[in-house]
């Protein structure tokens, strides 16, 4: 892809530092030099490593997979759960024998994680082949870091928050040519206790929405068949803006926008989910009639100390409206199990509740302390045993439903959104998300067909029916 750096509203001053960086990087060698960008996190990450991937591709870089050939290693973190950290210190410290080989090597760390002053603190004393570690707030920096870099500067750290406006016109370098994200809101004001997302991605803050349908209308232009829209809470979209609009109006916008593919959204959190939105949602027909709404406890007790703001009957009523607008809508949700204080009284109510809602497929995670956030300071007795068992038995429950579900689907025609293709045989998604295998043309990658499902074993399978 070729980048004019003259046009565009990406910040001039950081345009005119990739281009500084386009013309050393050229000096130097005849080859371009090489980007690997790693991603941990939950679609936000990956939608700003895509923004990431386009403001290096403006500096002059090409990409790789490989970390011994890459001039460039930025590892974009997340720091939700304790694990995912883990990851990241495991991952950042395998790269360490590259940089001694590789001449000039850069390595950079970015993201959730580096938002941090506590993480920043362990790079620069644990870490010091770490060239550069910035927030998520200055993100849209990252040429002046690589030039600051190339240019002899010291370390770089960098994690101001304050800054975090909504920067628009990063170049963005999609991967996938048939579904992309399309971010609507950035950070979270919500606060449950057990999170770090709002420590770490600062007040929410929406695009405007002509930029949201300037971004949806390139993309269908170009042939993408699939936009998700993304916020950690979609439904507090337009708070903060002049025009009148919320997340239902801007479903209907994005709708109105004509070309043949299909919406999504994520995340939807209950406290805002409203009878209007589940409206839109039902009068919309390029909207999928899927709702991803984490519901993280089913006791009314552990919820309130969760800071979730709404009661289990609250949620299940939600239910209950979006099935009596849409009969046919499939649900998931996200579920934390073992927050401080959670008795197995408690967990059997998230049981209960699960049972009831019968979802297509459940994110379940064990409570992960967060430093920094309530829930760390409350007390916690329950042994990690314990909730592993806990864990373990919703697991077995949801596997149940989520299998009994995917049988009921034999003999129904599913509309199949197909996304790739190996030796025949087809791959796409439903509605539900759920993966269906079919066979047909390599030509079909890419369209909706509709599937009858014939079987299910390990993952449906079906025939495409000719329309
Ligand atoms: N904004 C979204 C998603 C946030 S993070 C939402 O509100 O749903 C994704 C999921 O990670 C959360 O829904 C929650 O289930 C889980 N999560 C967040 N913090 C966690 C923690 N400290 N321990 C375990 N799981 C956590
Ligand atoms: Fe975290 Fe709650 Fe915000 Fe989701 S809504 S990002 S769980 S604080
Ligand atoms: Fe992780 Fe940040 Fe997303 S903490 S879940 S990458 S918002």
């Amino acid at each position: 892809m070729q980048y004019d750096f003259e046009s565009g509203e990406y910040s001039a001053e950081q345009r005119a530092y990739a281009a500084r960086v386009y013309n050393i990087l050229s000096d130097k060698r005849s080859e371009k030099c090489k980007a690997l960008v790693v991603t941990f996190g939950c679609q936000q990450n990956v939608s700003d490593s895509q923004r990431i991937r386009g403001m290096l591709s403006l500096m002059g870089y090409d990409f790789t997979e490989k970390a011994e050939e890459a001039d460039f290693i930025i590892f974009n973190t997340c720091a939700v759960r304790e694990h995912a950290e883990d990851r990241v210190f495991g991952n950042v410290g395998a790269v360490k024998k590259y940089k001694k080989q590789r001449k000039g090597m850069i390595i950079a760390v970015c993201g959730c994680m580096a938002q941090q002053d506590r993480i920043i603190e362990k790079f620069k004393t644990s870490y010091p082949y770490v060239d550069i570690v910035f927030g998520t707030g200055v993100s849209d920096r990252l040429p002046e870091f690589v030039y600051k870099k190339l240019t002899g500067s010291k370390r770089i750290f960098e994690n101001e928050l304050s800054n975090a406006s909504v920067k628009e016109g990063v170049p963005i370098n999609r991967d996938d040519k048939i579904k992309g994200f399309v971010p609507v809101m950035y950070g979270c004001d919500n606060f449950c206790t057990y999170c770090i997302v709002p420590y770490v991605r600062g007040r929410e803050r929406s695009r405007k929405p002509e930029e949201i349908i300037k971004e949806v209308t390139d993309m269908v232009n170009s042939g993408y068949k699939e936009v998700m829209l993304l916020g950690q809470n979609v439904n507090s979209y337009g708070k903060g803006l002049k025009e009148d609009i919320n997340f239902a109006k801007l479903l209907r916008m994005v709708n109105d926008i004509p070309g043949d593919f299909r919406i999504r959204f994520m995340t939807s959190h209950p406290k805002d989910c409203t009878k209007e939105l589940l409206l839109a949602m039902s009068e919309c027909e390029k909207v999928e009639r899927h709702l991803h709404l984490p519901v993280q406890s089913g006791s009314d007790r552990i919820l309130k100390i969760m800071n979730r703001k709404y009661t289990a009957k609250d949620y299940l009523s939600l239910i209950k409206t979006a099935r009596e607008l849409m009969p046919d809508i499939s649900f998931t949700s996200d579920i934390i199990v073992g927050f401080p204080g959670e008795t197995f009284e408690d967990y059997l109510l998230t049981e209960e509740l699960v049972k009831e809602v019968e979802y297509s497929s459940l994110f379940t995670f064990i409570y992960s302390k967060r430093n920094g956030t309530p829930a760390a300071t409350m007390p916690d007795p329950v042994s990690r045993a314990e909730k592993g068992k806990w864990f373990s038995r919703l697991l077995a429950v949801q596997d149940e439903i989520g299998l009994r579900l995917e049988k009921n689907k034999i003999g129904k025609t599913l509309r199949v959104l197909i996304e790739s293709e190996n030796d025949g045989e087809l791959v796409g998604k439903a509605a539900d998300m759920s993966d269906v295998t079919t066979y047909g043309d390599p030509s079909l990658v890419g369209t909706f067909c509709d599937v009858k499902i014939t079987a299910y074993d390990r993952g449906l399978t079906g025939e495409i029916i000719k329309k």
